[in-house]
């Protein structure tokens, strides 16, 4: 038991070595460019922006790893999919292929439940559900 312990620890700090830096602020003029209501703002910043915007609020726990590799993961992945810093610079083209997609993704697995282990005031409400699937759809019946 005492050398599987030691084992253990032995391979979480080998680990720390893997160069994993999670990604970075990216300077944007706006934190959130998307034009939503206040409570929907509120609901994608809580629940969203942490991967899909260039401003994530890093956990002191997330640059270890094996933490550290999802988070990257995750964040580079989300920001490279759909982006609300840079929302205002899409084509409505690729705002509306985003704005029917929403709805269907928070119904399905966003935020990922990996991150909502951890992040439990992400989760979204049946009520948040609503009122962004509302925005969604009423800001997509605007650009068609
Ligand atoms: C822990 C990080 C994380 C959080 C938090 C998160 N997402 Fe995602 N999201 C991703 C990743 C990674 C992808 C791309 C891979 C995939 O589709 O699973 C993605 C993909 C998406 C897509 C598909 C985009 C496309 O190009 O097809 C939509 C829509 C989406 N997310 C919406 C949301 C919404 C709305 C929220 C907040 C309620 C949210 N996400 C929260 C990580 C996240």
């Amino acid at each position: 038991m005492k050398k599987l312990a030691i084992l253990i620890i032995l391979i979480f700090i080998g680990i720390q070595f893997v160069p994993m830096d999670v990604p970075a602020d990216v300077p944007t003029k706006a934190v959130n460019s998307i034009e939503a209501p206040e409570n929907v703002q509120a609901i994608l910043d809580r629940s969203c922006f942490d991967c899909h915007s260039n401003h994530t609020i890093y956990p002191w726990y997330s640059n270890i790893a094996p933490v550290s590799w999802f988070t990257k993961h995750h964040v580079e992945e989300g920001r490279k999919h759909m982006n609300f810093s840079t929302w205002a610079s899409y084509e409505d083209e690729k705002k509306l292929k985003f704005l029917q997609k929403i709805p269907k993704a928070i119904q399905s697995k966003m935020p990922l439940s990996s991150y909502l282990i951890m992040h439990q005031d992400a989760k979204l409400s049946d009520a948040d559900k609503e009122a962004i699937k509302i925005w969604a759809t009423e800001a997509a019946f605007d650009l068609e």
